[in-house]
C-alpha cells in the first residue's frame, strides 16, 4: 500500500484503534476549536431532505446533529468508525438523541457494508482514511453520479514555516498513524474528483476542500 500512496508509513488500523481507545473520553474537548470548520465543511455538502450522507470515520459523532438536521427526516445519516470506545460515545450520542435515521457501522472504512448509494461523503479530519486507497475504493464504488465530496482536516504548513511544520507534527501524532500525504492529504480524492477546491486555512495548518464526483 505504501507505493501506491507514494512511499511512506501505510495507515495502520491497529494503531489507530490503541491511540483512540487513549484519546476517546477526551476527544470531544479537544475538537472544539474546530466546530466552525465543521459547520462549513458540512455547508459545502449542500445537503437536501431525503438524501443519504456518509460520514467517513465518524468519532463520536461530533457531525451527526449538522448531517440529520439537513437530511431531514426522510434522508440517511451513515457513520462509519473503527475504534470501539469513539463508536460506543458515537452510538450513546444517537440514541440519547433518538435519531433513527443515523446510522452507526463499527467497522475499517476499508471494508465497511455501505448498503445504499451515496449523495454526498463527509471526510472531517479523517487523514489515515484520506491516505488509503482501499477506504477510498469502498467509498467510491457507492457514489451516486454527482455526489458532492467535503473534506477538512490538519496538513504541513508552507516548507518555510518550518517551526511551524515540527508543530504541526507534534500536534498531530496523538490522532494520525502515518504523516504520509500530510502536505496534500487530499491528493488520493483530487485523483477521483476532478477539480476538487482547497483552500488552505488556520495559517495553513489545515484545510477545507469539496467537489463533485463524476464517473
Ligand atoms: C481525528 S478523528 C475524527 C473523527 C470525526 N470525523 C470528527 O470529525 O470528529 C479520526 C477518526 O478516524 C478513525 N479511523 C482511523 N482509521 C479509520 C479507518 N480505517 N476506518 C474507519 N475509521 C478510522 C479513528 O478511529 C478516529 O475516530
Amino acid at each position: 500500500m505504501a507505493a501506491e500512496t507514494g512511499g511512506g508509513r501505510a495507515p495502520d488500523a491497529q494503531r489507530a484503534i490503541a491511540k483512540y481507545r487513549a484519546r476517546a473520553a477526551g476527544y470531544d474537548a479537544s475538537a472544539a476549536n474546530t466546530m466552525d470548520l465543521r459547520r462549513r465543511t458540512v455547508a459545502l455538502l449542500g445537503l437536501q431532505p431525503g438524501e443519504t450522507v456518509l460520514d467517513v470515520a465518524c468519532g463520536t459523532g461530533l457531525s451527526f446533529e449538522l448531517l440529520a438536521g439537513a437530511v431531514g427526516a426522510q434522508g440517511r445519516v451513515i457513520g462509519v468508525e473503527l475504534s470501539p470506545e469513539m463508536a460506543a460515545q458515537a452510538r450513546r450520542r444517537i440514541d440519547a438523541r433518538g435519531w433513527g435515521r443515523v446510522e452507526l457501522i463499527e467497522a475499517p472504512m476499508e471494508s465497511a457494508h455501505i448498503d445504499a448509494p451515496l449523495d454526498a461523503v463527509l471526510f472531517n479530519y479523517t487523514h489515515d482514511v484520506l491516505r488509503s486507497p482501499a477506504a477510498l475504493d469502498n467509498i467510491f464504488r457507492h457514489l451516486r453520479p454527482g455526489a458532492r465530496i467535503a473534506l477538512a482536516g490538519i496538513k504541513h504548513p508552507p516548507w518555510w514555516l518550518f517551526p511551524a511544520r515540527l508543530w504541526r507534527l507534534l500536534k498531530a501524532r496523538p490522532y494520525v498513524t502515518t504523516f504520509e500525504g500530510l502536505d496534500r492529504p487530499w491528493s488520493l480524492v483530487a485523483q477521483r474528483v476532478r477539480g476538487l477546491e482547497v483552500t488552505p486555512v488556520m495559517f495553513g495548518t489545515n484545510y477545507i476542500a469539496h467537489g463533485r464526483w463524476t464517473p
